[in-house]
């Protein structure tokens, strides 16, 4: 059942969703060689707390953490641990905020200092899908139009699409529905309206689109562990226009020249 909201209660989003952009931005501060992933947990923990929201994916269906840590071949909702960052990797920060009964999920996969150019062009291309897939989101198309154009942009550059995970609608919950493939056909699926929120979160990976869970069922890496990336956005559709309630501004701020 797709909730759709009215153009108040989006703007009643907002504050969620620019609370999940800040905490990004705030995380962005500290990533570096050195730094193990559950100092960044800490870190997004506090902050979102010292700012009035909750850590919404914390205990959410068991999950043990704030962020889901996405390091290298790991594809989404790795556990924050003591791993420490590396030059040369990279680590998608995925996580969603709750404030004032509303939720914002975003999603952004950084560089560790200097990355191999091969893996570079893995983030732009996966980053670049998430724009398509946005303006591929227009009132009136359906959510085919939006996975269809998002599998295309990333197939054509020679890399894969991750099945198991989607995007999604959100609200005052979490995972709403539609699902929101990464991967479909033009003009399949459900019509696209005024008052939906959605997010979308293309998971690329460079080698093949087969992915593997840890016993705990949650971490998900690529099976031949070559990298995979993700980025993500909440979307809202008001008045036949779609409007990005969360932004990567705050980590470009803090990236400048090593904005992806
Ligand atoms: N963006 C992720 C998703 O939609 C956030 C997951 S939070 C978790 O799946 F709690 F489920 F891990
Ligand atoms: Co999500």
């Amino acid at each position: 059942m797709i909730y759709l909201k009215t153009p108040d209660q989006i703007e009643q989003m907002r504050p969620a969703c620019d609370l999940v952009s800040r905490t990004l931005g705030e995380v962005a501060k500290w990533i570096a060689p050195g730094v193990t992933t559950r100092k960044l947990d800490a870190i997004a923990c506090e902050f979102i707390r010292d700012n009035g929201g909750k850590p919404a994916c914390l205990g959410y269906e068991g999950f043990p953490a704030t962020l889901c840590i996405e390091v290298n071949e790991t594809v989404v909702h790795g556990f924050p641990s003591g791993y420490t960052l590396r030059e040369g990797d990279i680590i998608g920060i995925d996580t969603v905020v709750e404030k004032d009964g509303w939720m914002g999920d975003q999603c952004y996969t950084f560089p560790v200092g200097e990355v191999d150019e091969k893996v570079m062009a893995l983030l732009r291309t996966t980053k670049e899908a998430l724009a398509v897939g946005i303006e591929a989101c227009r009132v009136g198309k359906r959510i085919g139009d939006i996975s269809s154009a998002v599998q295309a942009y990333c197939e054509r550059r020679g890399y894969s699409i991750v099945r198991e995970m989607c995007g999604h609608g959100i609200g005052r919950g979490m995972h709403e529905d539609p699902s929101v493939p990464n991967y479909g056909r033009r003009g399949c699926g459900p019509l696209i309206k005024n008052g939906m929120c959605l997010c979308i979160e293309p998971m690329v990976n460079m080698g093949s689109k087969n992915v593997v869970f840890e016993p705990n069922g949650w971490e998900c890496r690529t099976r031949d562990r070559k990298p995979s990336a993700h980025y993500e956005h909440t979307l809202a559709i008001v008045d036949d226009q779609t409007l990005e309630l969360t932004t990567f501004e705050y980590v470009r701020q803090v990236l400048q020249d090593r904005y992806v």
